[in-house]
């Protein structure tokens, strides 16, 4: 059977795929940030999945505003990278797990969650940066497959906290009833708080997501109390991904440990976040 071993929480700003991509991690702007990577960087490799679960917005780069679901999967055995603009990122293309993908689309709408499938899609920086911080040099080709699960933040109304709570625990009901023996990690991306447009670009707030990335680990319930407005408000429009977060805490189970975690301001407009967790049984023995 799978199993989801570990959970990773991490910001998904462009210009920090880009600082790798020229390689400028060395530079004091973005050095401290990369150096808060290093424990998490170090124990995923140490703790290789097979899959990745990326819960990652798309930023109307590939799918546009005529078509907005709530939430989405993707089902295709490759996706490419998105162009968004500069040209696509120089890394590697994305490769799917069709047969997983297919098994998820069919217990989520069997758990009541009508979800769209994506049979095709480009996938911006929202996925592959938080690639790019689980695996900073992948030569030509990733370490696992990913099966990317889109989450609607940008356009109003977006699914509640508490809704995308509930999507990650059938999530990970889901993962856990697939036959076949593989290691799933997920990844919850987007925030912290940031906002970058409209009269309250480039707020912070610091307290905010020093609360959310304690609590997301030991009281997650607190969080999905929380409305959207409650997260424009305090975390700012973009910051709002924080609920994407949810989905991967969701599909983790009540047990967990936290590995590493790490907090940096500024990265470009955002406050950048990082938490690792690792699941635990009943028992308090690690899965996987
Ligand atoms: C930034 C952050 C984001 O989450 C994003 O999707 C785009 C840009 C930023 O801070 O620059
Ligand atoms: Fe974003």
């Amino acid at each position: 059977m799978a199993d989801v071993i570990w959970g990773l929480a991490t910001s998904h700003v462009p210009s920090i795929g880009a600082a790798m991509d020229h390689g400028k991690t060395d530079e004091p702007y973005w050095k401290p940030l990369f150096d808060g990577y290093a424990p998490a960087r170090k124990w995923m490799q140490d703790h290789r999945p097979d899959v990745a679960v990326v819960i990652y917005n798309d930023h109307a780069n590939s799918v546009g505003l005529d078509l907005v679901p709530a939430f989405g999967l993707g089902t295709a055995e490759r996706y490419p990278v998105a162009d968004e603009g500069w040209g696509r990122r120089p890394v590697p293309p994305v490769i799917g797990s069709p047969e997983l993908s297919a098994h998820l689309v069919r217990e989520l709408i069997d758990d009541s969650f009508d979800i769209a499938t994506f049979n095709q899609l480009d996938v911006d920086h929202g996925l592959t940066v938080p690639l790019s911080v689980y695996c900073p040099d992948p030569g030509d080709a990733w370490p696992c497959a990913v099966v990317p699960l889109l989450v609607n933040v940008i356009q109003y109304p977006q699914p509640t906290a508490a809704r995308c709570y509930a999507l990650g625990q059938a999530l990970g009901r889901a993962i856990r009833s697939f036959p076949q023996d593989l290691r799933v990690a997920v990844f919850g991306t987007g925030g912290m708080s940031h906002q970058l447009a409209g009269a309250r670009a480039g707020m912070i707030n610091e307290p905010f997501d020093r609360m959310f990335l304690e609590t997301v680990e030991s009281d997650p319930a607190r969080l999905t109390a929380l409305t959207r407005e409650d997260y424009i408000r305090e975390a700012g429009t973009e910051g709002l991904e924080l609920i994407m977060w949810l989905v991967m805490r969701g599909a983790l189970g009540p047990n967990i440990r936290r590995i590493s975690d790490g907090y940096h301001v500024p990265a470009s407009n955002t406050a950048a976040g990082i938490a690792l967790f690792e699941v635990m049984d009943r028992n308090g023995s690690v899965v996987g």
